[in-house]
């Protein structure tokens, strides 16, 4: 059993660990610009990496995980990660900012209140339970987190794969705006 591991914050690498990867294809459906989303398709860029540490199992024991979204944009939506909630929905998590500029959403499972929090080197966002939540990188660099979280939280992709985010991250004028996504694709409409 491993009780310490060596990473490196420049590549978010684990020592011996090969991390998942998430490209366009694998997240697309969660992107409010579908015809942008389209576009990139065929280059299917890498979209971010994560490496889960879930070794330790039982009563109290903590997974945890190093996550790399690396910087870019499909149409004027910031690369983003799926997003998830937690199987167990009461289950919070903590996550610590290594490096880069970004935000998380947070959008409770019930109620539908959202929230959003910075995410950067140097910051720690705290994630309540029943809060579904998705990274955004919205700076030029990677962003490079950990996750850590109870090893009964598990993960639960399907409902917010249904259900997407209410609200959006994306450029405007240069700058990062949460937009609620009704907002964002009536823009989108009337561009086209
Ligand atoms: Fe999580």
């Amino acid at each position: 059993m491993n009780l310490s591991l060596p990473f490196h914050v420049a590549d978010g690498m684990i020592a011996g660990h090969r991390p998942m990867e998430r490209h366009l294809r694998d997240v697309a459906a969660a992107f409010a610009d579908q015809a942008a989303a389209a576009n990139l398709a065929a280059d299917n860029p890498l979209l971010y990496y994560v490496t889960m540490i879930d070794e330790h199992n039982g009563v109290g024991a903590l997974h945890y995980a190093l996550g790399v979204l690396l910087p870019g944009k499909v149409g004027a939506e910031y690369y983003m990660t799926k997003g998830h909630l937690h199987a167990w929905r009461p289950a919070a998590e903590v996550y610590i900012g290594l490096a880069g500029q970004g935000m998380m959403l947070l959008e409770h499972a019930e109620t539908g209140e959202c929230s959003t929090a910075p995410l950067a080197a140097n910051t720690v966002v705290y994630v309540p339970g029943h809060m579904a939540h998705r990274t955004v990188n919205t700076g030029s660099e990677p962003l490079v987190y950990w996750g850590i979280l109870s090893s009964d939280a598990g993960h639960d992709y399907g409902a917010v794969g249904e259900r997407n985010f209410r609200q959006v991250v994306v450029e405007v004028d240069g700058q990062p705006v949460v937009m609620e996504r009704a907002d964002f694709l009536a823009r989108l409409e009337a561009q086209r």
